[in-house]
């Protein structure tokens, strides 16, 4: 097949061979460990050890290598405390899977023949029986002062109006509804609203635009949208409404007209009433509609591969793909990751500061702790607003004993200084999570000793939209850690590394990290395209999953992800693909070119830089440069609007008219000594005219 060949020789030009001289004097950001930093052990503090769910790698082992050898029976076990229907049929492998394209298509399946609800395992079970009146959410609004708690038996009552509400405008099992709300509880309830009826949600993160919300509307082809007045974060208003009627607009313009109804949470915290655009006959407002609706509602019992939800994800190529997740597996992995990778207790409190916009928000804002009946805590605003101790006033207010954060935010907090964070007790606090990007051996030190007084293990979880839930990251108390490490994959989870060629690689080495068979939680399919999920996981390496990332594994055995190998960025935690940026800036009349690279930032890990190639008429200018930076926010969302703009006059090309980012990404760093072979450039002088052009 002529064009999967294409398509694969195409991926591989994609993948940035894995760089191992990334320099930082500073060391604060995603940068390698030094030699001795890989070999920095902390031990797991022996109070946390004793209490542990699992205290010894050894016992880790056992369960690893029964997760592996016998799906059946340690998946099964797992899934057996979850509620079924009706029982998977046990006579079958618990898992049937083709990662193998040669074989024909890629498919994966968990639990075939089962029926559940997850709506139901998160919330009827735990009310059924008898502990409704436990906290599921403590909200935290932008403004101190502005609070709220929610029992178990009140998110079930008000899923169920939501749902009743959507039943009402003929939303049924398999129909799309888009989400697009600020972080209050009506936005998961609206999530597990959904779930109980088997509607497949799509939460698009507040902070995209009109553009990028509309397109996902359309591509989804969503029945309904959900959304509220407006949202606060620190000093920001986001006009969400305002910006929903825009995407709806360009949906209409699209010919496609499916949105009939959209409902909006009066948030008055954020915008009166009176000043929400309005368009009668489509728009109504949640809390006048939603509360004359029955607060029970029956749930829809789904099969284990029927789909949950979609989000929409990055890739290094194209428009943003609509992963597809499944009801048995998704449920399961959700659940049971959680449980162990957050040692939960019964009484923790548990606090995801992660945007449900995001998978993290997603998987441990509201699936995975709500299925292990936790309190949540959830934030509106941001870390630093109205001051730089409002995450600690918060842990001390709500008592949060387990935290997990993004390194960005960690690194803001870190640069105001310790006596901040030293100002809180933050007595209550046991453990600390880390997601969405590399965290510095520096930054992890910082929040494991100033933030938890060196008493909380952390834990580097990576993992992916794709992948569901966690797949590397330590068990705390299992094993030591290591600053920057994301350790060990979780039960189950057979990583491999690999060379450029795709050989696989053993002991301490350094390559491509892919995962060999599927684990319950893998996204299942992008949505309305099958063979795109196919050639961009599968292709690459032959009968593998191919991460994206590359990792060393050193001489313990220990994973160290060392972030995208394809063009892929890491801005802030947000996953962002530079061929979208380019595809923005080059919309402007006055750009006939661009390229993006990241280079490193101290505050977000990943700043974005630019290198644009303007029209013979146009001249540089910082009116330019904002124009070109406004036409990214409206296009994409302002997280990925290029924080460098550099003129170019031309970029440098292979001779067959590939752009060299390998030399793109090393002017952007200045490291202009290691350039590296230009050679095969059609014009090598191009090189020094960008350089003097930094
Ligand atoms: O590059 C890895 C990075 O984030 C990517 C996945 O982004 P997304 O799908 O938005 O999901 C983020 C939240 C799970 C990965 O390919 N990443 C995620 N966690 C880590 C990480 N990089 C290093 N260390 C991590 N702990």
């Amino acid at each position: 097949d002529l064009s999967a060949e294409r398509r694969l020789r195409c991926m591989l030009e994609h993948l940035v061979p894995v760089e191992i001289s990334r320099v930082n004097p500073d060391r604060s950001v995603c940068i390698f460990p030094t030699s001795e930093e890989y070999k920095d052990i902390v031990q797991v503090p022996g109070d946390f050890a004793k209490k542990a769910l699992l205290s010894s790698r050894s016992q880790y082992e056992q369960l690893y290598n029964e997760a592996v050898t016998n799906p059946d029976g340690f998946w099964g076990r797992v899934a057996a405390g979850f509620f079924w229907k009706k029982l998977w049929d046990t006579s079958k492998p618990v898992c049937n899977y083709n990662f193998d394209a040669d074989k024909g298509p890629i498919f994966v399946e968990w639990f075939k023949g089962g029926f559940t609800n997850v709506c139901y395992n998160a919330l009827d079970r735990h009310v059924l029986a008898g502990h409704g009146h436990e906290l599921c959410f403590l909200w935290e609004g932008n403004d101190p002062g502005q609070s709220a708690q929610l029992t178990y038996s009140d998110v079930l009552k008000k899923v169920c109006q939501v749902a009743n509400f959507l039943k009402s405008k003929n939303v049924q099992k398999g129909d799309r509804v888009c989400i697009y709300m600020s972080m209050i509880p009506e936005l998961p309830i609206a999530m597990l609203a959904c779930a109980r009826l088997g509607a497949i949600h799509s939460v698009v993160f507040g902070g995209f635009s009109s553009e990028s919300l509309a397109g996902r509307i359309l591509d989804c082809k969503a029945k309904v949208l959900l959304t509220c007045s407006a949202g606060r974060r620190g000093n920001k208003l986001l006009p969400l409404k305002e910006l929903a009627d825009r995407a709806l607009e360009i949906c209409l313009r699209d010919g496609n007209t499916r949105v009939e109804t959209c409902l909006v949470y009066d948030n008055s915290f954020a915008l009166p009433r009176e000043k929400v655009p309005w368009v009668e006959g489509r728009d109504l407002w949640w809390q006048d509609n939603v509360s004359q609706f029955s607060v029970d509602c029956p749930v829809e019992w789904m099969a284990a591969e029927d789909p949950l939800f979609m989000l929409y994800t990055s890739g290094s190529t194209g428009k943003p793909k609509g992963l597809i997740h499944t009801v048995g597996g998704y449920m399961v992995y959700a659940g049971f990751t959680f449980k162990h990778v957050f040692d939960h207790h019964p009484g923790d409190i548990f606090w995801c500061t992660a945007d449900c916009g995001w998978i993290t928000g997603h998987t441990y804002l509201t699936y995975g702790p709500l299925f292990n009946r936790a309190t949540c805590v959830m934030f509106e605003g941001v870390p630093t607003f109205p001051h730089a101790g409002r995450w600690w006033e918060i842990v001390d207010k709500f008592k949060v004993s387990i935290l997990y954060a993004a390194p960005t935010a960690i690194r803001t907090l870190a640069a105001q200084g310790d006596e901040v964070v030293r100002k809180y007790s933050r007595k209550s606090l046991r453990l600390l999570g880390s997601v969405g990007e590399p965290i510095s051996p520096k930054t992890w030190r910082w929040y494991y000793e100033v933030c938890g007084d060196s008493r909380c293990p952390i834990i580097d979880t990576w993992w992916q939209t794709e992948t569901g839930a966690c797949m590397i990251s330590p068990l705390p108390g299992a094993w030591p850690m290591k600053p920057g490490c994301a350790t060990l994959p979780f039960f189950g989870v057979q990583t491999l590394v690999l060379d450029q060629e795709g050989k696989e690689l053993h002991g301490a080495c350094e390559g491509y990290l892919s995962i060999k068979a599927p684990w319950p939680g893998i996204a299942r399919t992008v949505y309305g395209d099958h063979s795109r999920y196919e050639s961009t996981y599968f292709k690459t390496w032959k009968g593998l999953y191919a991460t994206g990332d590359g990792c060393r594994r050193d001489a313990d055995g220990y994973i160290w992800i060392t972030g995208r190998v394809d063009d892929v960025l890491n801005v802030s935690g947000h996953r962002i693909s530079t061929g979208e940026v380019e595809g923005a800036l080059v919309s402007h009349p006055q750009c006939t070119e661009a390229a993006v690279v990241g280079y490193d930032h101290e505050l977000k890990g990943q700043g974005i830089y630019a290198f644009v190639t303007l029209s013979q008429q146009a001249k540089p200018s910082d009116a330019l440069k904002k124009e070109l930076q406004d036409i990214v926010r409206k296009q994409i969302g302002s997280f990925a609007s290029p924080e460098v703009i550099h003129w170019a006059v031309s970029l440098p090309r292979t001779r067959s008219g590939k752009i060299m980012r390998r030399i793109l990404r090393k002017i952007a760093a200045r490291q202009y000594t290691d350039i590296g072979d230009t050679s095969s450039l059609s014009d090598p002088s191009v090189v020094e005219a960008l350089i003097k052009g930094r």
